[in-house]
């Protein structure tokens, strides 16, 4: 293997506003990784390409955005390196050197790509050949910069190990190169979304790491805490009841094991408790929101930002296709 590094990679596709289950999911963890390692984050405007190629214009309004949520939420531009994905070209000839000895096989059996194209049957075709290469494509944005870790959710497990796979084959063929990056699982991160289900945007149970706390408040007051608890008087479940995970995230551990205990002896009431989730929320936000105003007032650093991020990304890129352009007897010379 190359000599051990500690770099990471990861990246996400703008596809909308992030909300409260990217930032604890991972979003944390990249904020985290920011402060040991060499990082790079990229928006993955391509891959965002494979389910929207019949209107990919749209993609690109959701760059800024996506990468303003970032900053927002803490990632720090003078300790990660943020780029765009399309704009680092390297990728794409990384994406077809590596689809030359990718089976055809590793790919029609990938979970995730059976279950998208189900999930997604009758909404669009996906059954196209840039769709069936997302993970050569994905393997390529992480070995372009020869990490040890890729932080990821467990969504994107299988992925991983394709990447690990195509790495471990370029290397049988052509002698060790990249390393078998392993993946980084933010630890117990599942966040519900507001109606107990999945947070996601499609189910609109979200809230976004820009929304008003005036649109936070009406969410909050709706939200369903234990069914079976109909009065104050009645004790109640905190492991059932769909406030509680936001607790344990954004209420401290003392006041959260005093919100458990008010409950459990029915002491505590969900409208109180939802008072103080409120609360919660808003002092955990206002860092956030205060972080975001100031960037989207200044668009100009925005672009600034980015610009920078893609050109040290692209000179990262630049040396590693050499390198494989030589190994490969690809250069020109
Ligand atoms: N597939 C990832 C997602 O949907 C996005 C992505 C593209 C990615 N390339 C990547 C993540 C490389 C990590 C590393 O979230």
């Amino acid at each position: 293997m190359t000599t051990p590094n500690k770099r990471i990679v990861s990246g996400m596709r703008p596809t909308g506003p992030l909300h409260l289950g990217h930032y604890f999911g991972v979003l944390v963890n990249w904020i985290k990784l920011q402060e040991q390692y060499e990082c790079y984050f990229f928006v993955a405007d391509w891959h965002a390409m494979t389910s929207e190629y019949a209107d990919p214009r749209r993609i690109k309004g959701f760059v800024p955005g996506l990468v303003l949520d970032w900053v927002a939420a803490g990632l720090d531009p003078e300790k990660c390196v943020i780029f765009q994905q399309s704009q680092i070209k390297e990728h794409a000839e990384l994406h077809l050197i590596l689809s030359m000895l990718t089976p055809l096989s590793w790919l029609e059996r990938n979970p995730t790509f059976k279950e998208m194209s189900q999930e997604l049957s009758g909404q669009k075709d996906l059954a196209t050949y840039g769709f069936l290469g997302y993970p050569v494509l994905m393997a390529s944005d992480i070995l372009m910069y020869r990490p040890f870790a890729v932080p990821v959710g467990q969504d994107q497990l299988p992925h991983m190990e394709l990447t690990r796979e195509i790495a471990r084959r370029f290397n049988h063929l052509n002698g060790d190169f990249f390393p078998e990056p392993e993946a980084l699982l933010t630890p117990d991160a599942k966040l519900p979304g507001l109606d107990g289900r999945k947070m996601s945007k499609s189910y609109g149970n979200g809230i976004s790491l820009g929304e008003p706390m005036s649109e936070i408040i009406p969410k909050v007051k709706t939200m369903f805490t234990d069914k079976n608890r109909l009065r104050k008087s009645d004790p109640g479940d905190p492991e059932v009841c769909n406030l509680f995970p936001y607790h344990k995230l954004m209420t401290g551990a003392e006041k959260c094991a005093e919100i458990r205990e008010g409950c459990v002896k029915a002491a505590f009431g969900c409208v109180d408790c939802k008072k103080v989730l409120l609360e919660s929320m808003e002092r955990f936000l206002a860092p956030i929101h205060e972080r975001r105003a100031a960037l989207e007032k200044d668009p100009e650093r925005l672009r600034a930002l980015l610009e920078d991020g893609n050109a040290r990304a692209r000179e990262k890129a630049a040396a590693s296709m050499r390198e494989i352009r030589n190994l490969l007897n690809f250069q020109f010379d």
